[in-house]
């Protein structure tokens, strides 16, 4: 029989949260990008090929599994976390997935719930999400021309996305607006973009291809530095450099004539690693500590190996002591090749 000493031990050892997360840089990894599903109902040219092969169904964490992942990182120090994908809202039952992690903001173990979307499936999900206590959520959108949109994700259709923006605003939810600057695409629309993102209240973030995964085109013809975006920007706005940081990787700037934040995120052109917070987990429970490096830890097996922590948070710790220093993309003609095997939607971005 255990003495009361044994017994406060275990009691200790229950309760006590298990250490936090800091990577051999000093930086504390307080930020966690969950991909739910590597399936998505478009088909961006600058993120998938068309003919993608996606995982089978039976490869994928469960949601329960991923609530139980995501929980490990919170009672680790993470008190953000974003769901990607892939399109998280096409996952089956996502809101099940939202409404048990929202129980970590209502303890205030996690400050930020939210997600990342293309918008197809918001006009359905929006007012339960804003219930659930999510408050600010990306959108991706390219361009505000109907046939662009459709050329962009092979087949969208850009009104369902207006429509559940709409939605989002409508249900109280902050919306940023992240578009992937794209070479003689949409780089004459980029002003227009701000106009109307601005005009509706919502922030813009611009994004620089990044050379991940073979979409079955060159790389090249997508790229377009964000130096030509912003010069571009700056014959028709006045950009004031502003401290505004989220947490991410952008750089912002308010602009003048309509009083929006307009933020820049620039892999090539500019690295971001020394404040990199962050780490990402795979719908099959693969954890990649830098999106620029293949290096990965499996969290399948400890997760699946008991139903204790422990084997996980050793996985973790020790997933963590390898973050490296940072990543260096390049894009140019000696590097025509993606710069990894790994699609976007592997790692939701
Ligand atoms: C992979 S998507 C996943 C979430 C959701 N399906 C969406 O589109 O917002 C996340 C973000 O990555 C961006 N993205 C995808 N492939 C990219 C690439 N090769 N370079 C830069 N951004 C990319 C998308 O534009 C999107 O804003
Ligand atoms: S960027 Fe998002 S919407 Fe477009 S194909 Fe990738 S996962 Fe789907």
């Amino acid at each position: 029989m255990a003495s009361n000493g044994d017994t406060f031990m275990e009691l200790d050892r229950a309760t006590a949260q298990p250490p936090r997360l800091i990577d051999p840089y000093q930086r504390a990894i307080t930020y966690l990008r969950v991909s739910v599903t590597d399936r998505c109902d478009f088909r961006c040219v600058y993120c998938m090929s068309e003919n993608m092969a996606f995982l089978p169904k039976a490869d994928l964490l469960s949601l329960e599994e991923l609530d139980r992942l995501c929980s490990a990182f919170i009672a680790k120090g993470v008190t953000k976390l974003r769901l990607t994908g892939g399109e998280p809202l096409v996952r089956r039952g996502i809101m099940t997935l939202v409404e048990s992690l929202s129980r970590h903001l209502s303890t205030g173990a996690l400050k930020e719930l939210t997600l990342t979307t293309n918008g197809s499936q918001l006009a359905k999900y929006a007012t339960e999400l804003k219930a659930l206590g999510v408050k600010r959520i990306n959108v991706s959108l390219d361009t505000l021309d109907a046939d662009k949109f459709r050329a962009i994700t092979r087949w969208g259709e850009i009104d369902r996305v207006l429509g559940g923006i709409d939605a989002a605003l409508a249900a109280g939810l902050q919306v940023k607006i992240n578009a992937v600057a794209l070479k003689g695409v949409n780089e004459d629309e980029i002003g227009d973009l701000v106009a109307w993102a601005h005009g509706r209240g919502m922030d813009l973030t611009v994004i620089e291809v990044m050379p991940l995964g073979d979409i079955g085109e060159t790389r090249l013809d997508q790229y377009l530095p964000l130096s030509m975006v912003r010069a571009r920007l700056a014959e028709r706005y006045s950009l004031e450099d502003i401290d505004y940081r989220t947490g991410g990787p952008a750089r912002y700037v308010r602009v003048k004539e309509t009083g929006g934040r307009l933020g820049f995120i620039t892999p090539l052109t500019h690295n971001f690693c020394e404040s990199c917070n962050r780490v990402r987990i795979t719908c099959t429970g693969t954890l990649y500590m830098c999106l620029g490096h293949d290096d990965a830890a499996d969290l399948r097996a400890p997760l699946r190996a008991s139903e204790g922590n422990d084997l996980l948070y050793a996985a973790i710790d020790e997933a963590i002591t390898r973050k490296p220093k940072g990543h260096d993309f390049v894009i140019d003609r000696r590097h025509q090749r993606p710069a990894l095997a790994r699609h976007m939607s592997v790692t939701g971005g």
